[in-house]
């Protein structure tokens, strides 16, 4: 395991850190309910000299520390929790049944208090604005968007944001970062083919939106196989197929949905246009009527080359070799809508634990876990990017 740098100040707070995040384990909340969560937070730096914004958003936080002349910075953690029931047992277990901190933002929450505190402690250390954004809402309702249109970014303005994401695709004491896009544009989309009812045995006079719905979910399957340039990535999935009344009755109506992801913009648009291309042909060519709905997702998370090089600055005083090329998906992320406005960098902080090497716990799942060792790692890379960026005495 590469040898880690954890920042003296992270070191003597790491206990509160962890404590903080089985805080945060123990009582997660949806989207846009982070109610008692917010409460905690504001309570845990009710102590310090900060500008206080709240709620934002309903239940946001953006907490502005300001320390002499010198730019303004943002970090970025989210606050929410997702509809699972935790069917581990460890000692810091969701309390709140059906709901549980599954991808690991109570690790971000932890990460960016203890981030506060520390660099309260280190005023003499750097010198400038660290605006730490708290947003609701990340697992599907884009709660940054919202964040954003309600100046969350501004007075004063931010020059560059800072989140990261703690990565069990990642082994602990690794860290993942990279110019460019690291994670994809993630759309909805529902399709509703109309076709003819009629008796499975006599389809003369029928059209059987069974069979248009197979049709296309096959040719869906050519877009990315077929358009899109085969060094680019992109995904599109059919996730559901609902239709039909009996095994003797030809179905008039099959309703679809799926998610189409993408890498680039680009990208992102010729799979639109080829989905479509491909509802209005299979359309004409079979006598159906197909409706498509497709809804944007988040876009594409973009990092700021120049940011990118910050933070593999940091990171490197923290992890050394540990520092990499991350663990790529095509998941979504609403830090996208951030680095949209400002340039900045989203890292991945490995936090696979070692017994998990083989078989490792995935994000989402209901027994989801991560080295908590991690917390502290995540924590001095975030001092040391405000160190690099507002340095003492500019
Ligand atoms: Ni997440």
């Amino acid at each position: 395991m590469p040898h880690l740098t954890i920042h003296p100040v992270i070191a003597d707070l790491e206990k509160q850190i962890i404590a903080y995040r089985r805080h945060f384990h123990q009582h997660p909340e949806l989207g846009f309910q982070e109610v008692e969560t917010a409460k905690y937070i504001l309570d845990q730096v009710k102590d310090l000299d900060l500008d206080i914004r709240h709620p934002l958003v309903r239940t946001g936080i953006v907490a502005t520390m300001s320390n002499g002349d010198g730019p303004c910075i943002a970090l970025r953690a989210d606050m929410d929790a997702l509809p699972i029931q935790e069917t581990a047992d460890p000692p810091y277990k969701s309390q709140n049944d059906g709901v549980m901190h599954a991808c690991g933002h109570d690790g971000h929450l932890a990460i960016l208090l203890g981030t506060v505190l520390a660099l309260d402690q280190l005023r003499d250390q750097w010198q400038g604005t660290v605006k730490f954004i708290f947003q609701p809402a990340e697992e599907g309702e884009g709660g940054a968007r919202y964040m954003i249109a309600e100046g969350a970014l501004n007075d004063p303005d931010a020059t560059a944001i800072f989140g990261l994401h703690v990565w069990n695709y990642q082994d602990f004491g690794t860290i993942g970062i990279r110019s460019g896009p690291v994670l994809a544009a993630a759309d909805e989309f529902e399709i509703i083919v109309k076709g003819k009812g009629g008796h499975g045995a006599m389809p003369q006079g029928t059209v059987d939106a069974v069979y248009v719905a197979a049709q296309l979910v096959v040719a869906l399957q050519s877009i990315v196989s077929r358009n899109l340039d085969p060094l680019q990535s992109g995904v599109v999935s059919v996730g559901q197929i609902q239709g039909g009344q009996n095994f003797n009755i030809i179905a008039d109506e099959v309703a679809l949905k799926g998610t189409a992801r993408a890498y680039r913009e680009e990208d992102r648009q010729l799979i639109k246009s080829r989905l479509e291309g491909a509802c209005d042909g299979i359309a004409v060519t079979y006598g159906a009527a197909i409706e498509l709905d497709y809804h944007d997702g988040y876009p594409p998370t973009l990092n700021d080359p120049v940011m990118t090089e910050v933070a593999l600055r940091a990171a490197r005083k923290v992890a050394g070799d540990g520092v990499g090329e991350p663990y790529l998906s095509m998941g979504g992320e609403d830090m996208a809508y951030f680095l949209q406005e400002v340039p900045g960098c989203f890292i991945f902080l490995g936090s696979a634990k070692p017994e998990h090497k083989a078989e490792k716990v995935p994000h989402h799942c209901s027994h989801f876990d991560f080295d908590e060792r991690a917390l502290a790692v995540g924590a001095s890379v975030f001092i040391e990017i405000v160190r690099d960026l507002l340095p003492a005495g500019s």
